[in-house]
Formats: structure tokens, C-alpha cells, sequence
């Protein structure tokens, strides 16, 4: 782009919602620093809502596109029909990246037009640009993280409280951490997208959303929370994204953590990423991960970066497959009929499946009892296989409940 300090640089901007009204506040606010950074003052060439603007005309007008509309359709065409005309655009648009980034990628590489997207991972936390930029050439091993500030508050308040999962995310909603919709935050999808664009800039690699697995945390109870307390564990929705032998795996899950864990202390709506790999040993970025404000201020240092010249052109180096296969630990919860022999058939299941129990909890409950087990590491196949032989012994009360658990010393 050319940099004439006098005349200042058109931006047309998609959607003035949330995150929107909140970059075109900060763009008047911060006018002068971007000028001072960039030697051009930002100006709105136009808006585009439902009731206002024409795509094109705007378009027309622009020399950059911020995109703040969200959803897949029409912004994908829009974010296209921008590259293709050469025009820089910065989005903070997850889903769009994630189940749309080959071709995206593809036309910007072609167009020789940037297309920034820091605000689409964790907000205002620059994991983008570390991964991207500083960390470009260094072989990462495994991203993982909080990535969903709506879960890490559901499942804060949850422990905090002993509160069901139903009235904490209510709670949520009333506060405006939670969207009115929180389908795709609380099943995982959310999380799902991020972590998918982590992957990929990670590894160089192309990586959509249908190769991320995905849980989320609708069935957890507040005593699972309870007993994990007692274990030293805590509940977190993790991303993790990582470098096998034989490809890559990228998954989203709740789990338990212990205490020493980096990701442990992270409370309420924060988000943190953890980046690790040979040269780069272990870095921890925390903040906050949504919010009108903080995601605009990240658009504005993608403009910033637009603006200051050359970007990183996102082209994949491999082609890793993707791994499905996982060892993990995992927290068992049992209701079981209070009787003799329980436990011993309950470990011979285990034991056969070859699958190792680290620790047991019992509780009486009347005429029943609970069991409250943590195994060792193993492979996810052989966990579920005898979770499989366990559920219909006509010693169990009800569907067992499990959730991995992640040891302090690796993810
Ligand atoms: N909110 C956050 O904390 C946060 C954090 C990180 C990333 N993001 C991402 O930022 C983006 C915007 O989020 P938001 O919370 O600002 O959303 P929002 O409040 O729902 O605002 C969306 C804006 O886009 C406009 N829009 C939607 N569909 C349109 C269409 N088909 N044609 C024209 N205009 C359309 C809406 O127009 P009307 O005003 O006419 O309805 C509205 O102005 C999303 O991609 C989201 O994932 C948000």
C-alpha cells in the first residue's frame, strides 16, 4: 500500500454490532496513534448493517475491509469479493476461518492482499501474531488452551458455588457473558474454531473444523466438580492441538487438571494459550478473551499491521493427517448398588480392558454408594471399552459419568 501521510486511509466496515460500534468508536479515539504509527489517518469510508449500506458501493469506496458481521453467509462472499478486488481485510470472524480458511488463504495468497485475524482467537491475547509471526519458523509441538471465556465462567462459578450447570449459565447470560444463543460455546464448537486456526498456523497445515473433535460441558454435574475438588483437581474446557509420530490431533474437551497445571488458576471469562515446542520451551499468554472493546482493539492492531506493510501470507508447508486416536486419563463417576463385590467387578473390567485405576474415592448414599475413580494414562479406545462393559452390569444405578484429567506435568 502506498503511505502518502496526507490523505487518510478509507476503511469499510461490515457490521456495527457488539464489536463493531466498538472499532468505530476506537478508530475516532485512536485516530491519532494510528496516524502516528502508520503516518495515515483511518477514516469509515461507509457501514454495512442489515438497514444500512451497500456492500459494493462500500467496497468501492474502501482501500481496507474490517469484518465484524459474523456468520458464514454472505460474509464469506463479501470477504472474497474484497480479496479478490485487492483489498487488505481484518475480521475477527471464527467460524468463517475456520470452515472456510483453505479457500480464504488461497485467494489472498493469489491476490497478494493480507488478511489478519487476531481477534478471532482469544480477543485481545496476540496468539496470532506470536504463532504466526514470532514463532513462524519455529516447530511448535502442541497449542493448548482456554480458548471459550463463556465455559471457563460456567465451570468457575460452578466450583466456586456448588451451583448447577442450568442456573450458573442463566447467570451467565444476565451478566452477558453468554450469548442468548450459547449453543456453540457450551457444546465446544466455539473453542472447536479457534483451535482449528491455531492448528493450522501452527503446523502449516490445512486444518477445517470437521477434523476438530468436539465436546462440551452441557452434562456436567456440580458433584462431579465436588469430588474432582477433593482430588486436587479442577474443571476446564481445553483446545488442544498437537504434533504426533503419525499427523496431528486437535481436540476440544472438558477435563480435569491438577493444581500445578499452568492453566489451573485461570478464572471467570479469562482465556490463556500455551504455545510448546523445542526452541520455544513453554510460553503462557492469559487475558481477556471476549468483549466488544477488547476485540476491536485487536482489529485495530490488525489494521495497524495492515497498514505498517508486509504480512505473513498464511501458506500450508505440510500435509499432516489429521489423528483421531488420544491417550488420556480419565475421572470416573459410578452409582452403584452398595454391595459386596462391586468394586472388585468394577477393577476386573478395568484390569482386562487394560486400564489402570490411580485412585479411588468411595461414598455410602443410602442403599447405593459412589465411586469416584481417576485412572492412569491409556488408550482412549480401552477406557471407553470398558466403560462400554461396565454400564449395563445390573449393579449400576445410573450412565456412568467420565471426564478426562489431565496430569500436572503434560497435557
Ligand atoms: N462479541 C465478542 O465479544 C466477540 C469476541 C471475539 C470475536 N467476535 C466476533 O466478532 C464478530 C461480530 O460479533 P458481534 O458480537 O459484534 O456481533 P453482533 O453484535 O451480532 O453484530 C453483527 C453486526 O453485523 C450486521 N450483520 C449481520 N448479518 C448481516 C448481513 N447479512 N448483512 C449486513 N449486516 C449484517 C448486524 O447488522 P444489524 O445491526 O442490522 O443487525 C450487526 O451490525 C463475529 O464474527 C464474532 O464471532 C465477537
Amino acid at each position: 500500500m502506498s503511505s502518502e501521510p496526507s490523505k487518510p486511509v478509507q476503511i469499510g466496515l461490515l457490521g456495527r454490532g457488539n464489536v463493531g460500534a466498538a472499532f468505530a468508536e476506537l478508530l475516532t479515539e485512536r485516530g491519532a496513534a494510528v496516524e502516528a504509527a502508520t503516518g495515515r489517518r483511518p477514516e469509515l469510508a461507509g457501514v454495512l448493517t442489515r438497514s444500512e449500506g451497500e456492500f459494493g458501493e462500500i467496497l468501492e469506496r474502501s482501500e481496507l475491509i474490517v469484518e465484524l458481521m459474523g456468520g458464514t453467509e454472505p460474509t464469506r462472499e463479501y470477504v472474497l469479493a474484497a480479496l479478490r478486488a485487492g483489498r487488505p481485510v481484518a475480521t475477527a470472524n471464527k467460524q468463517l476461518l475456520a470452515q472456510h480458511g483453505d479457500e480464504l488463504f488461497a485467494v489472498a495468497r493469489e491476490a497478494g492482499a493480507q488478511l489478519r485475524f487476531e481477534a478471532a482467537v482469544a480477543a485481545v491475547i496476540p496468539i496470532v501474531r506470536t504463532i504466526q509471526e514470532s514463532f513462524g519458523v519455529a516447530e511448535v509441538a502442541r497449542v493448548f488452551g482456554i480458548v471459550n471465556g463463556t465455559t471457563n465462567f460456567i465451570l468457575s462459578e460452578m466450583a466456586a458455588r456448588g451451583a448447577p450447570y442450568g442456573e450458573v449459565l442463566a447467570e451467565a447470560q444476565r451478566l452477558g457473558y453468554a450469548e442468548a444463543d450459547p449453543t456453540e460455546d457450551v457444546n465446544g464448537a466455539d473453542a472447536a474454531a479457534k483451535m482449528a486456526i491455531l492448528a493450522r498456523l501452527a503446523f502449516h497445515n490445512p486444518v477445517g473444523l470437521d477434523q476438530v473433535s468436539y465436546e462440551g460441558i452441557e452434562s456436567i454435574a456440580p458433584d462431579d466438580i465436588a469430588y474432582a475438588k477433593e482430588l486436587g483437581l479442577s474443571l476446564k474446557l481445553l483446545g488442544v492441538a498437537e504434533r504426533r509420530e503419525d499427523g496431528i490431533s486437535v481436540r476440544v474437551f472438558p477435563c480435569f487438571l491438577y493444581g500445578g497445571h499452568p492453566l489451573a488458576p485461570i478464572q471467570g471469562s479469562f482465556n490463556a494459550v500455551t504455545v510448546q515446542g523445542p526452541a520455544v520451551g513453554e510460553v503462557t499468554m492469559s487475558g481477556p478473551g471476549a468483549g466488544g472493546l477488547q476485540t476491536a482493539s485487536a482489529v485495530l492492531g490488525d489494521v495497524v499491521s495492515i497498514l505498517a506493510g508486509e504480512a505473513p501470507v498464511h501458506e500450508p508447508r505440510e500435509r499432516l493427517p489429521i489423528v483421531r486416536e488420544a491417550v488420556s486419563s480419565f475421572y470416573l463417576h459410578l452409582e452403584v448398588a452398595d454391595r459386596p463385590g462391586v468394586l472388585a467387578t468394577v477393577a476386573d473390567v478395568l484390569g482386562r480392558n487394560g486400564v489402570s485405576v490411580r485412585s479411588v474415592v468411595q461414598r455410602g448414599l443410602g442403599a447405593d454408594a459412589r465411586l469416584v475413580m481417576v485412572m492412569h494414562a491409556g488408550p482412549e479406545e480401552s477406557f471407553y471399552a470398558a466403560l462400554a462393559e461396565i454400564a449395563p452390569l445390573d449393579f449400576v444405578r445410573a450412565a456412568p459419568r467420565a471426564i478426562r484429567v489431565i496430569e500436572e506435568e503434560f497435557v
